[in-house]
């Protein structure tokens, strides 16, 4: 099996950290953050104002968001929590996208708050936002090009995908903002996924930079900023190759003297929103083997489930797999040398080949990390079992079927130590929203009932502050009077 040749750590050093902490945990590589940024940053050097608005669904952390506004990112927020993420790390409202989606008032509330820029997504709600809360001083639009791209698995076929502004639209939405007095405007799209060739990447800034001439002739409309979108790729199989980000930042240079600055159109501040490429490839999903089982295939069960990386179950996508024998594995796992009855008439594969599922323990059948994959070693219970390329829209769409907790996320610094950066989850975590007793008052009338609600909240935060402070003041008066 290929290793991974950057890899960070020896196989006693992986089998060393998932000892020292809990598995299964995502791992982040503090220095691997900054270098995938700063590789994007120089690429981009030659474009004045160029900003990676990281896109903060793919990793929604408040420590990863530090590394990256130290580097020089902004943020792509989608929904209201990212929003007030990037707000509580104090990132600068001028440095925030928002591009979101059927979007109620509340989140377009908290952006003009905050002072984010507004991309949006849908030709109505430029009506809406002016009657509701007033048109922002920078307004974007993201456009969807229908048949005019093809789109991929992950993105889909943009004609078919609900995001953005057809074509007419878009020059309608530029015309009428314009008769509403705004005098600032950018254009955005995303129509690529985790695209790892260049000539693709380049297509987008070509439809884009096209685009800007268009919307001038036909409105009068100068575009400010163009955003490119995220989609930059990343290798997750081993025989993948990276892609030469200088190339994509030199290619969109080229198109940017030939259809900007040559038509007299520049300057214009081009950007993007790209997560993967950035935490992607330097997180891993550190998990431990817990179980085999051999029935018409063979199974290796670890004790991470699709709940921690929903990737291979939601899109069939690849994550390399590397076992890590450990020679000390903890206590309470099955003896590694366990009978079988011999079942190799049932095998749909040929008997004895290293050839595995790897699963979670979801009562779901695509709760699988990977499925007829070659594995070297053949893994035993105890092993630790890493799986590649899980920074990016890794953690963030955990989910909590069957009640699974989601697990913790560390980061390696560059001194070598390791910083919990978000615990995992507990089954208290997941019962917090329930009431269990008014759950079992239910139907056993009003008495129970009012026991119930005063019982729920004895255990409220409000109590715990209420309950102390009420016990101080009467034992006081009690003092004074006597
Ligand atoms: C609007 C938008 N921008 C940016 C991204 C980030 O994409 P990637 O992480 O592939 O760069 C996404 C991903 O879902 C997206 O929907």
């Amino acid at each position: 099996m290929p290793r991974i040749d950057d890899f960070p750590w020896t196989e006693s050093e992986i089998v060393d950290l998932a000892g020292r902490f809990p598995t299964p945990f995502h791992l982040y590589h503090e220095q691997g953050i900054r270098e995938q940024v700063r590789g994007l940053n120089k690429a981009f050097s030659w474009c004045p104002g160029f900003r990676n608005h990281f896109a903060v669904k793919a990793t929604p952390n408040p420590y990863i968001m530090k590394i990256l506004m130290e580097e020089g990112c902004g943020a792509d927020c989608s929904s209201s929590t990212e929003l007030v993420l990037c707000q509580k790390m104090g990132l600068p409202g001028d440095q925030v996208m928002f591009t979101s989606n059927n979007t109620p008032l509340k989140e377009y509330a908290i952006a003009k708050k905050m002072g984010a820029i507004v991309n949006i997504d849908d030709f109505t709600h430029v009506e809406f936002l002016e009657k509701e809360l007033g048109l922002p001083e920078l307004m974007s639009f993201r456009y969807n090009p229908g048949p005019g791209r093809t789109g991929n698995v992950l993105i889909g076929d943009p004609k078919e995908a609900k995001f953005g502004f057809t074509m007419n639209q878009l020059l309608e939405g530029y015309k009428a903002c314009k008769a509403k007095g705004v005098k600032r405007f950018g254009l955005h799209t995303m129509v690529v996924s985790n695209c790892i060739k260049v000539e693709e990447l380049l297509e987008t800034a070509r439809m884009l930079f096209t685009l800007v001439a268009t919307i001038k002739e036909q409105t009068g409309v100068a575009i400010e900023m163009v955003n490119l979108g995220g989609g930059i790729g990343i290798p997750y199989k081993p025989d993948e190759k990276r892609i030469d980000v200088a190339a994509v930042g030199a290619g969109v240079h080229g198109l940017y003297k030939e259809l900007i600055e040559a038509k007299g159109l520049g300057p214009v501040r081009v950007v993007m929103e790209c997560g993967r490429y950035i935490t992607g490839p330097v997180g891993w999903l550190v998990t431990r083997v817990t179980h085999r089982k051999s029935t018409y295939k063979n199974y290796v069960g670890v004790d991470a489930c699709m709940a921690n990386l929903m990737r291979p179950g939601m899109y069939d996508a690849y994550h390399h797999i590397t076992i890590h024998r450990d020679a000390n594995p903890p206590k309470g796992l099955p003896s590694r040398e366990s009978d079988l009855p011999d079942n190799s008439k049932d095998y749909i594969l040929k008997p004895g080949s290293n050839v595995f599922d790897v699963v979670g323990g979801l009562c779901e059948n695509n709760d699988k990390f990977a499925v007829n994959r070659p594995l070297d070693p053949a893994p035993l219970p105890g092993d630790v079992a890493v799986i590649h390329d899980s920074g990016a829209h890794g953690h963030s769409m955990g989910f909590n079927y069957n009640g699974k907790p989601r697990s913790a996320e560390y980061l390696y610094r560059p001194d070598g130590s390791v910083l919990k950066i978000r615990r995992a989850e507990t089954i208290d975590d997941l019962f917090s929203t329930l009431d269990f007793p008014g759950a079992q008052a239910f139907g056993e009338g009003p008495v129970a009932s009012i026991v119930a609600k005063a019982r729920t909240w004895l255990r409220s935060d409000t109590a715990k502050v209420v309950l102390p402070l009420s016990l101080a003041a009467a034992f006081l008066i009690a003092q004074r009077r006597r």
